[in-house]
């Protein structure tokens, strides 16, 4: 199986979490979108959703599916979203999208995050995948001094040959170079560095389940 139908098998999959006439969390990136059209089939059975991001907000609007703003909303029961890697205890990288803040806002307000991913994302420590850093760009030399210090390189993210700007009007900075050993830590730390919007270690903000694609089939992954 190609990892866009592995990606299609998770996003279908993932339709056995969503509970009906409740309104759902919906993140970003290519394999919630595989997510989104299966969803698309069953959206008379929903309220509608928060959304993540702006580009899912028009994927959900285009097949018919209501988008609440999050400050509608006391609490989610379910969030689904992918991943850029996932470790043993549920613990993400994500962001390769641009998209984590509003990621992690929406994963705060939601009971369980489903993880979807093809088994390519899932690492026994995270750090291979460079490390997206939402910022403010005053605070840009700095954080790559900062990050230097850890051992890591901090790049600002380009787009058409410019610093690509967030959904939130700001930076990201991919790190490379790093072995993160203790997320939580890390997040806990890193999350309180000035300038730092969101750091794209979703420690505190974890997978409580994961459906992994895999050639064999899609592995149910559960996290305490
Ligand atoms: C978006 O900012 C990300 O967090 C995505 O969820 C993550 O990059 C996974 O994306 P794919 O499903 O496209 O691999």
């Amino acid at each position: 199986m190609t990892q866009d139908e592995l990606k299609t098998l998770v996003g279908q999959a993932a339709l056995q979490y969503v509970v009906p006439g409740a309104i759902l969390g919906v993140g970003t990136g290519s394999t919630v979108n595989k997510f989104i059209d299966a969803l698309a089939g069953m959206k008379d059975q929903i309220k509608g959703a928060v959304s993540s991001s702006v580009a899912s907000t028009a994927r959900l609007q285009a097949l018919g599916i209501p988008v609440f703003d999050s400050n509608e909303v006391d609490e989610l029961a379910v969030y689904v979203d992918g991943a850029d890697e996932i470790d043993g205890k549920g613990y993400m990288i994500k962001g390769g999208g641009a998209a984590l803040t509003r990621e992690k806002i929406v994963a705060s307000m939601s009971r369980l995050f489903v993880c979807i991913a093809d088994e390519s994302k899932r690492v026994p420590v995270l750090g291979a995948f460079p490390l997206p850093v939402e910022i403010v760009p005053m605070a840009r030399r700095r954080l790559q001094a900062q990050f230097a210090a850890l051992g890591g390189r901090a790049t600002v993210r380009m787009k058409d040959g410019q610093p690509l700007q967030t959904d939130n009007g700001q930076q990201i900075l991919d790190v490379t170079g790093l072995q993160i050993t203790d997320p939580l830590g890390f997040e806990t730390v890193v999350s309180q560095w000035p300038g730092v919007v969101t750091v794209g270690v979703f420690a505190h903000q974890k997978a409580g389940v994961c459906l992994l694609g895999t050639p064999e089939g899609i592995l149910t992954l559960k996290y305490q």
